[in-house]
């Protein structure tokens, strides 16, 4: 199926590494014309060459000035506005594993609010004016099986995705009728390099693979497999990515695509 990307102007968050990246692969395999960006200018370049992207644009997404940057460099590096946007930069940015809610701060509830949904919200409110005047537009939230089905610790992190799945559905509403679609996709545990490295450094043995890593963890009990009965890959998620982005898609809107491979119970 021919998915319509080719020439598509793309900007995708965070794709300096994991998610981001194999979903900024994907949709240069598709033949869209692919900005890369993360913080750190060596390694998005890096990530740029090896898919032939249009370019990079680097800038911290949790302020303003850094989304302001980030958006310009993108629409020099495209020719044209961004009409396709993946927010997928985040993470949590405290690595609160062990704190329940009330342990932690409320400090670090706005530092994760920043980073996951203000993230989000600053690239979208300067991309989307484009997209309304050309009566096209992608917008793609990567939120977290956490937003609808939280741990016990971690709530900074999962609030902050939360709150992105909602705007994701407010945002889609107000657009109605326009051309631009908003939508959010959900990842489960997926196993990128940070994954991998903390699977290696744990078990001290800097060639174990990815299935190994994979079995001591859910042997220890650190989470367990998904009905799917294998983790998750980038490229699992860069695949509804482009179904999504693609101009054939214009009626999913406002909807939360789960790739967890069953992780979260839900009927919805
Ligand atoms: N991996 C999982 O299991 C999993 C599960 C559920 C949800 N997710 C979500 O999926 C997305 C990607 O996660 P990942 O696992 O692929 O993480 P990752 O490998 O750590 O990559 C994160 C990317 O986001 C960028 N980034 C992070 N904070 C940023 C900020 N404040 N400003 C600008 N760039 C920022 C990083 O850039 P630098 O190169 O500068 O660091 C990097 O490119 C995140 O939104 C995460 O919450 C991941």
């Amino acid at each position: 199926m021919d998915l319509q990307l080719k020439g598509r102007r793309v900007l995708v968050t965070g794709s300096s590494s994991g998610i981001g990246e194999g979903i900024a692969r994907m949709l240069a395999e598709e033949g869209a014309a692919v900005v890369v960006h993360g913080r750190n200018r060596e390694r998005a370049t890096k990530i740029a060459h090896e898919i032939n992207a249009a370019g990079v644009a680097i800038g911290d997404l949790s302020t303003d000035d850094g989304a302001a940057a980030v958006h310009a460099e993108a629409v020099a590096a495209l020719g044209g506005n961004v009409e396709i946007l993946i927010n997928n930069a985040g993470g949590s940015s405290t690595g609160n594993t062990t704190r329940n809610p009330i342990e932690i701060t409320p400090e670090d509830y706005v530092s994760n609010y920043h980073s996951n949904m203000l993230a989000a919200v600053r690239l979208t409110r300067l991309a989307v004016p484009g997209m309304v005047a050309q009566k096209f537009g992608r917008v793609i939230n990567v939120s977290s099986a956490v937003a609808v089905q939280p741990n016990n610790l971690g709530a900074d992190y999962s609030g902050a995705k939360a709150a992105l799945n909602n705007f994701t559905v407010s945002l889609a509403g107000a657009l109605k009728g326009v051309g631009v679609t908003v939508n959010t996709v959900s990842p489960g545990v997926i196993m990128v390099d940070g994954l991998i490295r903390f699977g290696r450094k744990k078990y001290n043995d800097e060639t174990m693979s990815f299935e190994e890593i994979t079995r001591r963890l859910v042997e220890e009990k650190a989470f367990d497999l998904p009905p799917a009965g294998r983790l998750g890959l980038p490229e699992d998620l860069a695949l509804v990515i482009c179904t999504l982005a693609s101009p054939r898609s214009g009626f999913v809107t406002g909807a939360n695509y789960r790739v967890d491979g069953g992780q979260v119970r839900g009927v919805n």
